[in-house]
């Protein structure tokens, strides 16, 4: 399944966007994300849900189509309201949803079957809709790599530390201690299933230093892009969410190094600057070269 997944294009930051609010949809292709999120499950009120849907389906309908992938955030399946939020969003221009509080993999049949129905009544290509569950409850984090394999159509997955912290009952912490198991976790089911690790949000959007710090951490945690709740937020992800300038020069120095003393050599470790260079060093190293040549 996994060479069939559908692929989304960069998704360092994910910007969501509360629906209703008209001026954050129309400042939101501006701000540099590399996805927008329409939004129509948390931070829209219940009292709002159903008329949050037309002015989804309209800035579906209106919104610039190049520069930016276009999500929307349903509400989960135990809602009930799932199903009529796909029914007013899938239509051309939609690249992928977002289905919160996904836990387990029939829950992702389920949206896959609803997405065939749909794209086919209105006439879209088959698949052209991408799925990416949020991971935010004990179910899903112990079903996580089920439900990244569960479609084709599975490209990412995002990890929601706040609903996660509420659905165990514990309180969240600056540095984040208490979920970095399931955090972790995540991240290696989605390498594992081929598709793009997304971190947590972080509520915080006022302090950059923290912000960069955290998201450091995920990406050391494997993670390749931020759900991003403030634009404010998304310059930190694009800039932390692919490889500085040092570590381009330095992947470059071990690539040609081990390229030229090793390989060429015939040998399989090389002394540089003090350490060894091997075979999985190597590859890192190409690996990151040629991630960030992708990114030009
Ligand atoms: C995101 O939705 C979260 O709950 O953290
Ligand atoms: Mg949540």
């Amino acid at each position: 399944m996994t060479s069939e997944k559908r692929p989304l294009p960069l998704m360092r930051s994910v910007l969501t966007v509360p629906v209703i609010v008209g001026r954050f949809i129309e400042k939101a292709p501006g701000s540099g994300a590399d996805v927008i999120c329409l939004d129509l499950e948390d931070s829209i009120p219940p009292a709002q849900k159903a008329a949050a849907r037309a002015p989804a389906a309209g800035a579906i309908a209106a919104m610039p189509r190049s520069g930016f992938t276009l999500l929307v955030r349903l509400n989960a399946l135990t809602t009930g309201l799932l199903e009529d939020d796909l029914i007013a969003v899938v239509r051309p221009g939609l690249d992928g949803v977002i289905v919160s509080k996904t836990n387990s993999a029939a829950d992702m049949r389920r949206v896959d079957h609803y997405l065939a129905v749909l794209e086919r009544e209105r006439e879209m290509a088959p698949g052209s809709v991408a799925i990416i569950p949020l991971i935010e409850t004990a179910l899903g984090v112990r079903n996580c790599y089920e439900i990244c394999e569960a479609s084709p159509r599975v490209s990412g997955a995002v990890f929601g530390a706040e609903d996660f912290a509420t659905d165990i009952g514990i309180q969240r912490s600056r540095g984040g201690e208490e979920v970095r198991w399931a955090r972790t976790q995540v991240a290696i089911a989605c390498h594992a299933a081929a598709i793009v690790p997304i971190d947590t949000p972080d509520p915080d959007y006022t302090d950059e230093a923290h912000l960069e710090r955290e998201m450091v951490l995920a990406r050391s945690l494997g993670y390749q892009g931020k759900l991003c709740i403030h634009p404010t937020q998304v310059a930190i992800a694009n800039r932390v969410f692919r490889p500085s300038d040092n570590e381009v020069a330095e992947a470059r120095v071990i690539v040609e190094a081990f390229e030229r003393d090793g390989l060429a050599q015939g040998r399989a470790a090389i002394p540089l600057e003090g350490r060894m260079v091997d075979t999985p060093i190597y590859w890192r190293a190409k690996r990151l070269l040629e991630w960030a040549s992708g990114l030009k």
